[in-house]
């Protein structure tokens, strides 16, 4: 999932660049800024939390709560869709999840990567029904936007969406030119958007439930971070993160930091050598080789990170990090092909983080998770933690 292929990976990342850094913060609906109505609250797990957890605590597998909560609000920012799949089950949500996993399982069956012979194959078989159903959903969506512009012409839809603050990814692949002034075809529109809806709800929901385990571990920390947002918040009528809270949260910013390196959500990367690379020894890597770089053993290398298995949220102190290379850490890669949604995922990890810390003290399971490697970095049999609600106002 984490391949973008295809000639459209550039327009891709000038799309997301524009809705990283201008559209998403001024018009997406989803967010804290323009609304007063948090996106989080009663969007995210906190309702179904509360309920379970109303006997005292309660013993979450951490991806599974998370990865509904990501894919819900992709949903959301992506297509304007609300599905409550964090309520109740959605066919959609359940087909992306089916589509990931099987997509893991035909990794380890070589065989399979025949596709004529996958097609035969019973997970090929429900691979081919999981898609339909997502392509199905994804077309309905455009077609409904495309008529709804054809309707309205667009500059009145674009004023309208302003307006209403409900412009989403859609809407800008629909109103985008390339460099011939040239629209995306349907079917450019759908690559995108599934892409992103792919890309984006397991990574982050792998540092999400990462740092939620980190935090868990270290109290000190949580506690630390818990009074941050508490003081961000202090004298407001509504407890909702806003965008500008989000430079005002140092610690947690640290704290998520740190988790991610050591527990980066995507934990390898391939890359073709354009060119012979030479080593500090001599060695040389030809052009045209392959290589796998290990995001995970780089954020591990005991010569950059002192005692690399220690959670220490320090290493961020600013102070600290001018000492380090910049590419001691990259958790979303580096160069031209690194990720494109890194703005919008660390801005969801830290409302998430935040306002879970706000109701909740997180603790951690009786059995230690051990890490398993697989598309993203999951913990074996699930993350397991144990939630408790804070006090009353949290009831
Ligand atoms: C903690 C969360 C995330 C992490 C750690 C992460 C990490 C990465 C990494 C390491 C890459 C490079 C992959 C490679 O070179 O093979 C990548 C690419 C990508 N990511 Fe993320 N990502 C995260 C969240 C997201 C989100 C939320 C989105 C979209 C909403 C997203 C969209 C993409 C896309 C489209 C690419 C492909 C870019 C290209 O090939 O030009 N990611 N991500």
């Amino acid at each position: 999932a984490i391949l973008l292929v295809g000639a459209s990976w550039l327009l891709a990342r000038i799309l997301a660049r524009i809705y990283a850094y201008y559209k998403f913060r001024c018009h997406l609906r989803c967010f804290p800024q323009p609304l007063r109505e948090s996106w989080f609250w009663g969007h995210m797990h906190v309702a179904k939390w509360k309920h379970l957890a109303s006997e005292g605590s309660a013993r979450l597998d951490m991806f599974e709560h998370i990865s509904l909560m990501t894919l819900d609000s992709l949903q959301k920012c992506v297509f304007s869709f609300e599905s409550n799949c964090q309520e109740h089950p959605s066919d959609y949500i359940a087909a992306i999840l089916e589509l990931s996993s099987l997509v893991v399982r035909r990794q380890r069956q070589p065989l399979q990567y025949w596709d004529l012979l996958y097609r035969l194959t019973s997970a090929g078989q429900r691979f081919r029904r999981a898609c339909d159903l997502v392509h199905g959903f994804t077309d309905a969506v455009i077609r409904e936007r495309r008529c709804a512009l054809a309707r309205q012409g667009a500059h009145d839809f674009l004023e309208a969406k302003a307006k209403a603050k409900t412009l989403d990814f859609i809407d800008i692949l629909l109103l985008a030119k390339d460099k011939d002034a040239k629209e995306l075809s349907d079917e450019d529109i759908r690559a995108e958007a599934d892409t992103f809806m792919f890309e984006g709800h397991d990574t982050t929901a792998s540092g999400l439930s990462w740092v939620l385990y980190n935090l868990a571990k270290h109290p000190e920390y949580q506690e630390r971070c818990r009074q941050e947002v508490q003081e961000v918040l202090r004298g407001r009528e509504s407890e909702e993160v806003e965008w500008d809270d989000l430079a005002q949260l140092p610690f947690l910013t640290m704290c998520l930091k740190e988790s991610l390196r050591l527990h980066p959500p995507v934990v390898g990367i391939a890359r073709s050598c354009a060119q012979d690379v030479v080593l500090p020894d001599d060695r040389v890597i030809p052009k045209g080789a392959i290589c796998i770089i290990s995001i995970f053993g780089i954020h591990h290398n005991p010569s950059v990170w002192p005692d690399p298995e220690v959670y220490d949220p320090f290493r961020f102190d600013p102070e600290n990090s001018q000492k380090r290379s910049p590419l001691a850490f990259i958790p979303f890669s580096v160069g031209s092909r690194n990720c494109i949604g890194q703005t919008f995922a660390m801005a969801e990890m830290k409302v998430a983080l935040a306002m879970t810390l706000l109701r909740f003290r997180v603790l951690p399971d009786a059995a230690e998770p051990r890490r398993k490697p697989e598309l993203i970095l999951r913990a074996e049999g699930g993350l397991w933690l144990r939630v408790e609600p804070l006090s009353a106002r949290a009831q």
